[in-house]
């Protein structure tokens, strides 16, 4: 792969001064920053053939419509769907999420049958079920967290059973770095006859996956997490569920025909995308997503547990000060590296951060029930690799943390 160095140049925004301090990065996890590609595809599609999608006869039409489906291609291609009829554009993960629980799962779970998630989800991928169980007389489940930050998963048995319609999980955690095995947990829900979700915000842009080889029946991500635009993400759906679904939103483009009572519903996956889409967004999306190609997803995700590993043994002497959460076994781990230090609240960590030019996180993550039930603390703060990270970035971190360590003890 490019070393990070080169990779930086490719990104406007990191060449930027942050009170007069260079940016470091490391928030990835909430969203990446974008190359020059995918900023001009934005430029090229207003400048260049600006027009809508899919019912237009002139060029400009014809072409939008070309690149639009060209970018589900290279979309469906990059996360190895069977067909790009599963590939549904959305929003976000959230919107994703929120499609499953008001189509599918409104229609097959009922009263007494269970959805089990975990401990560690998103916000998004937990507040929608809670208002599907509460409508439906369903019961939501929970996979506890271990100590080491994986999933302790003694009680499967009981957890996962014959009541249980839908497994729905986060793949990689954004505040534990853990990532789940899926594929085991996908394969005995299915010998179940649940359906299995994925929430792959976080391990869609940092691995190279294949929705077959995992074999989940959904999976969400956002584009704006993958060097790709903020308002697109993506719902994979396999074929055999999507063919049952009702549509989710109603309006035009998701129709065939249409009378004054009834209407019946486009082919896929238009009948699940009403009204005019994200058109540039999703064009964008296709550029990051050849950008990423043309890295490797292999070496992306070996560059970040390079830097994980090296960010670890770093803070190791910050111990003392801190406690650090997430796997120590990195074979099962991303490039998120949470922590807390009971004498400095996270805020007043990632503020004075801030005045070196370094940029993390600081809150609870949307994920309030880990955070302050599972880890018990307020909040942690956060910093989160991509590919354009180096060691200096987790030099610069490092030593910013200390001085502010020792600051704030002393005060
Ligand atoms: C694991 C996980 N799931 C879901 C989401 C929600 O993504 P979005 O806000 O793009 O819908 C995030 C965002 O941080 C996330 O990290």
């Amino acid at each position: 792969m490019k070393d990070a160095r080169s990779i930086k140049e490719d990104f406007p925004i990191l060449a930027k001064e942050v009170y007069g301090k260079r940016l470091v990065y490391l928030d990835n996890a909430a969203t990446s920053q974008k190359p020059r590609s995918v900023i001009q595809s934005l430029v090229d599609y207003y400048e260049g053939y600006n027009a809508n999608v899919h019912r237009g006869v002139h060029a400009l039409s014809m072409e939008a419509t070309e690149r639009y489906e060209g970018a589900r291609e290279k979309i469906s291609s990059f996360i190895g769907s069977p067909s790009t009829e599963s590939v549904i554009f959305t929003r976000n993960t959230t919107e994703g999420i929120n499609l499953v629980a008001n189509t599918w799962a409104l229609a097959n779970v009922g009263p007494g049958d269970e959805i089990l998630l975990t401990e560690m989800e998103h916000h998004s991928n937990l507040v929608p079920w809670q208002k599907l169980a509460r409508e439906k007389g369903a019961k939501l489940r929970f996979i506890p967290v271990a100590a080491d930050g994986t999933l302790d998963l003694s009680d499967l048995d009981q957890l996962l059973n014959h009541q249980t319609r839908l497994l729905s999980l986060v793949h990689m955690s954004n505040v534990l770095g853990t990532i789940n095995p899926v594929k085991e947990l996908a394969s005995k829900a299915h010998a179940l006859g649940a359906a299995v979700l994925l929430d792959g915000a976080q391990s869609v842009p940092h691995m190279a996956l294949d929705v077959k080889d995992l074999d989940c029946d959904f999976m969400a991500f956002s584009g704006h997490k993958m060097l790709g635009p903020t308002g697109i993400g993506v719902l994979y759906v396999k074929d055999a569920l999507l063919q049952q679904m009702e549509p989710f939103l109603r309006g035009g483009e998701m129709v065939k025909d249409v009378q004054l009572e009834d209407a019946s519903w486009n082919d896929l996956p238009m009948r699940f995308e009403a009204g005019t889409p994200n058109i540039a967004d999703t064009i964008a999306l296709g550029a990051a997503v050849d950008y990423l190609q043309e890295l490797g997803m292999e070496n992306v995700h070996a560059h970040e547990k390079q830097l994980t590993s090296y960010a670890l043994e770093a803070m190791a002497e910050l111990k003392e000060d801190m406690e650090f959460y997430g796997p120590e076994d990195l074979s099962v781990r991303g490039g998120i590296v949470s922590f807390y230090a009971p004498d400095v609240h996270p805020h007043d960590l990632g503020t004075m951060l801030d005045t070196e030019g370094i940029a993390i996180r600081a809150g609870h993550h949307c994920a309030i029930p880990l955070v302050r039930g599972t880890l018990n603390v307020p909040a942690t703060a956060r910093a989160s690799f991509y590919i354009y990270n180096s060691e200096e970035d987790v030099d610069a971190l490092v030593a910013s943390l200390k001085r502010a360590l020792t600051y704030f003890k002393r005060s």
